[in-house]
């Protein structure tokens, strides 16, 4: 099924962005009674968090009904400047006073990674009553778009991206800090609904190879192999990041 290419206004895209996951999320809740959604870190999302906390949008979905995971994580501490749980914490679980017990963080700060990674993907198995080799389904996995085609902390020609049966990889990032704690594609390829949240006028070339790829090394980046199996894939970009599009697509 091809994407689901959805262009926003600059200034509408965070407000387009957050009706469209308060829309998945109390469809999910309806159909199964929770919301399993896994985050994505780095800038882009911030202030997409940002506005869901926002007292307006947060009544619009019970909010305790979601259950939150992470795409990924850098290995540090959860108070480092760095984590990706601390950004989504002071963003968006304090202020809409999640309860911890609704947050399954990946431990970054342990010294053994590889642990981690089993570990989390224990979470996640028994969250979802999924047992291996089975994969488990998430409703919603949000996802960034780095410029060298990564997502999550999938990065090209790296174990992670081409790991066969695990649900949770350790990540080696070229750039920052090195090892990072990621689901894989099997485990993103299985969810519902995957949303790439990218913007800016810096992603439009990256965004371009991946959705309009001209040659085999376009259709090998990370992002590119992110291709839900019966789920949807939708992409949230604002005019800037789509701006070398060939094709018209309108303004939502
Ligand atoms: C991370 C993310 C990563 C991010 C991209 C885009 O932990 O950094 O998971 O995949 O989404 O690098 O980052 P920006 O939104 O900061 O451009």
């Amino acid at each position: 099924m091809p994407p689901d290419i959805r262009i926003s206004l600059e200034a509408r895209w965070t407000d387009d962005t957050a009706a469209f996951l308060r829309d998945l999320g109390r469809q999910a809740i309806r159909l199964h009674g929770r919301f399993l959604l896994a985050l994505s870190g780095g800038s882009t999302p911030q202030r997409l968090y940002q506005t869901l906390a926002q007292p307006t949008g947060a009544q619009q979905m019970d909010w305790h009904r979601t259950v939150f995971l992470f795409g990924d994580e850098r290995c540090v501490a959860p108070d480092h400047h760095d984590s990706n749980y601390g950004m989504a914490r002071a963003s968006l679980f304090d202020p809409l006073g999640i309860d911890p017990e609704q947050v399954y963080r990946m431990e970054g700060e342990n010294p053994d990674a590889h642990f981690a990674a089993d570990d989390y993907e224990r979470s996640i198995r028994t969250l979802t009553g999924c047992t291996a080799p089975e994969i488990p389904q998430l409703d919603l996995v949000l996802l960034g778009l780095g410029d060298d085609g990564h997502t999550a902390s999938l990065f090209p020609g790296t174990a992670a991206l081409h790991e066969p049966h695990r649900l949770v990889a350790v990540g080696r990032s070229p750039k920052g800090i090195s090892s990072r704690l990621t689901l894989t594609l099997g485990v993103i390829n299985r969810a519902s609904v995957v949303l790439f949240l990218v913007t800016g006028s810096a992603k439009a070339r990256i965004v371009r190879r991946v959705l309009e790829p001209q040659a085999a090394a376009d259709r090998a980046l990370p992002a590119a192999l992110v291709s839900p199996d019966q789920g949807r894939l939708v992409w949230m970009l604002d005019q800037a990041a789509a701006s070398e599009l060939t094709s018209h697509i309108p303004l939502i």
